[in-house]
């Protein structure tokens, strides 16, 4: 498989060896679902010159989404990602501000009319016509409703603009809703979700790589979420799952209870009732997750789970 010599000099630049880099199109494709024959082509898609522009809009969020993102274990996939893509506003990091960045957005939006990506994070208070999150003098529900049904596609990264999430969370004074409820109707352009608090970056980057592979989103699930990360259960998948046997507990996958520890589920897992694939993918470069480390799933890949999975110790 042959890079470009460019993006071979830029990887290069960044301290990135190819095996390095081939090592996560093989991460890539594994989250993917489609097995190690499929790197070499995710490896030609990342590098290839071709750009989608990207608007990324910030919502309200604790920015922990965008944080998860570029400070993945993979500390040159943030590099690698404005590679990729062409991120023509992130309000986050971008290094315009006030009126710069707005004509910035709207220049976007014109440039790219229909084909420009929307990456949305953080809920959008409708409240009172929305007057509790506000940008530059206009509330996010009208920026939203500006600029989402002008994109390509959506892609709502995280739980709060995928469902709300914890801005939504009961009381919700704000009346913070997901980006595809707050706009209703007015939102005619696809939507997928990547949920999560924050969501594994493995999973945007698989939604992305979808795209510049088949010129499409991934498949998704009733709820909206990319089926290859999804598609099942974290009680699916989960080391610690086993059973008694003549009052020894069994693993089913081979671990050894002895270094995986025993199920979680007595102390409020709510792995069973929480699709994503932290248990296969992990995080942190393969490091661990949630419940390899000890602490039970607390459902944050789902809808409503600040109300609807607490309290978190308590067993489902
Ligand atoms: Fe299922 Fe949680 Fe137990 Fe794992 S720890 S087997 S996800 S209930
Ligand atoms: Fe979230 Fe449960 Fe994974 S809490 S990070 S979905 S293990």
């Amino acid at each position: 498989m042959k890079l470009s010599k460019g993006f071979e000099d830029r990887l290069e630049e960044k301290g990135v060896s190819r095996r390095d880099f081939m090592k996560f199109c093989g991460l890539v494709s594994a989250t993917m679902g489609l097995g190690p024959s499929f790197a070499p082509r995710i490896a030609e898609a990342l590098a290839s010159p071709q750009r989608p522009p990207v608007v990324w809009l910030s919502f309200a969020e604790c920015t922990g989404c965008i944080e998860s993102l570029l400070r993945t274990s993979y500390p040159w996939i943030d590099e690698l990602l404005l590679d990729v893509i062409s991120l023509e506003y992130s309000e986050t990091i971008m290094a315009a501000a006030g009126h710069q960045s707005e004509e910035a957005l709207q220049a976007a939006v014109k440039k790219y009319p229909g084909k420009f990506i929307c990456v949305v994070d953080g809920a959008i208070p409708t409240a009172e016509n929305g007057i509790y999150g506000t940008i530059g003098g206009h509330t996010m529900l009208e920026i939203a409703k500006d600029i989402c049904p002008k994109a390509l596609a959506n892609i709502c990264i995280g739980t709060c603009s995928s469902y709300g999430g914890v801005a939504a969370a009961a009381p919700n004074p704000t009346g913070a809703r997901d980006l595809e409820s707050a706009l209703g109707d007015a939102l005619k352009t696809p939507v997928v979700k990547v949920p999560g608090c924050p969501p594994n970056p493995i999973n945007f980057v698989g939604t992305v790589v979808n795209y510049l592979l088949f010129g499409k989103l991934p498949d998704l699930d009733d709820k909206k979420r990319p089926l290859f990360a999804y598609g099942r259960t974290i009680h699916d998948t989960c080391p610690r799952r086993g059973h008694y046997e003549s009052g020894e507990f069994v693993t089913e996958f081979g671990s050894k209870e002895a270094e995986m520890g025993y199920c979680l589920f007595q102390v409020g897992c709510k792995g069973p009732d929480t699709y994503n694939n932290c248990a296969i993918v992990k995080w942190n470069d393969g490091t661990s997750w949630p419940v390899e480390g000890g602490h039970p799933c607390i459902g944050c890949s789902e809808p409503d789970f600040w109300d609807k999975m607490s309290p978190f110790y308590k067993s489902l």
